[in-house]
């Protein structure tokens, strides 16, 4: 399996998704400055990968801070590490997560506080490859055999600590025997598509072809395609999704064909402090990603951009939502809380 990200005794170490496929090579953070740096950079993303590497960037910070003033020094870590990327919940949600753990053992000697985070952090990974096995396993059953899967940006072991949510549930069905392909869009402008899922996927022996994004509707009106299966950065109370750009083009398709769309996420992904979709802030990312094609420009120099990183697709369009809990189907805002409320 693909090492996505791992605490050791000299920081935390990733794999540079920004160098992938043509480089294999290995970012450590050695400060929360550093893991701040590579969420932002994009050397490590997607929703519960980023999820996670906020939780180790919390521990080293205050496994690096000084003893005497620790409430101060968490929260400019917490605030720092908040700061790198505005739509991916998980990021959140991580950080809320340290921060709780924190405050619950804050009455324990400098050391003990320091290990139980550094404890919680490396749970926050190794249930994170539990529960996209989960979400694999719930997912398996929906995916048609001796078809082919699209699927867009990265929803894989690379997005996650292993093993995927999209990517997970396509690695279920195989593993139940299910004869399908997968169809991967390149997902311009950043080609997580291309450069992420191909790789990641090749790398597992699965059988996948590229298209570019403006093929999507032409194999999806073909018959060959049985599903698409997207991950998700937030999804609001409603179940309209928000995930990379591009993905409300290709659900909006999917339904003109009667493709089913499957969205696989964790209950992490879940915010169900916004009832629609409408409000989740939008990444709006620098124009040279869209300009420029591996620093080679493709616009001419001074040409204006707007390049807003995800898109959110409206529930309508989503035929359902697959969790490590179960799969939610219309009306999402019934079935959606019904999962969160599960352990309360
Ligand atoms: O900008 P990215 O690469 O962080 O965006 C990632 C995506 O949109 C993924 O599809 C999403 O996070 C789901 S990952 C399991």
């Amino acid at each position: 399996m693909i090492e996505t990200i791992q605490w050791t005794d000299g920081g935390v170490v990733m794999i540079d998704q920004t160098l992938l496929p043509g480089k294999e090579e290995y970012f450590t953070c050695r400060d929360y400055k550093d893991v701040a740096h590579a969420i932002r950079t994009m050397v490590i993303r997607g929703a519960p990968a980023i999820g996670v590497a906020a939780a180790m960037g919390v521990a080293i910070g205050i496994a690096q801070a000084r003893p005497a003033d620790l409430d101060g020094q968490l929260a400019v870590i917490s605030a720092e590490l908040a700061g790198t990327r505005p739509t991916a919940v998980n990021l959140f949600w991580a950080i809320d997560r340290m921060n709780r753990v924190y405050r619950e053992h804050r009455h324990l000697a400098y050391e003990a506080l320091r290990d139980r985070l550094i404890a919680e952090a490396k749970l926050v990974r190794e249930e994170d490859i539990e529960i996209n096995t989960a979400i694999g396993r719930h997912g398996a059953p929906l995916v048609p055999d001796g078809k082919t899967v699209l699927t867009h940006c990265n929803a894989g072991a690379l997005a996650t600590a292993g093993y995927g949510t999209a990517l997970g549930v396509i690695r279920a069905a195989i593993e139940s025997g299910k004869n399908i392909d997968v169809f991967a869009d390149e997902t311009r402008p950043f080609l997580q598509g291309s450069r992420l899922t191909v790789w990641e996927l090749q790398q597992d022996g699965i059988k996948v072809k590229l298209i570019t994004d403006n093929m999507a509707g032409h194999f999806l009106h073909s018959g060959q395609i049985g599903c698409v299966i997207v991950g998700a950065d937030r999804i609001a109370a409603n179940g309209d999704v928000a995930n990379k750009i591009g993905t409300y083009s290709v659900a909006v398709l999917a339904k003109e064909n009667n493709v089913p769309f499957y969205v696989a996420a964790p209950i992490s992904t879940l915010d169900m402090t916004f009832p629609t979709g409408e409000l989740i802030p939008i990444e709006e990312r620098g124009a040279k990603e869209v300009t420029h094609v591996f620093g080679v420009p493709v616009a001419p120099a001074g040409t204006e951009v707007r390049n807003p990183a995800f898109d959110v697709t409206p529930n309508r369009y989503v035929t359902a939502i697959i969790t490590e809990r179960g799969v939610a189907r219309a009306t999402f805002e019934k079935s959606l809380r019904a999962l969160v409320e599960e352990t309360k």
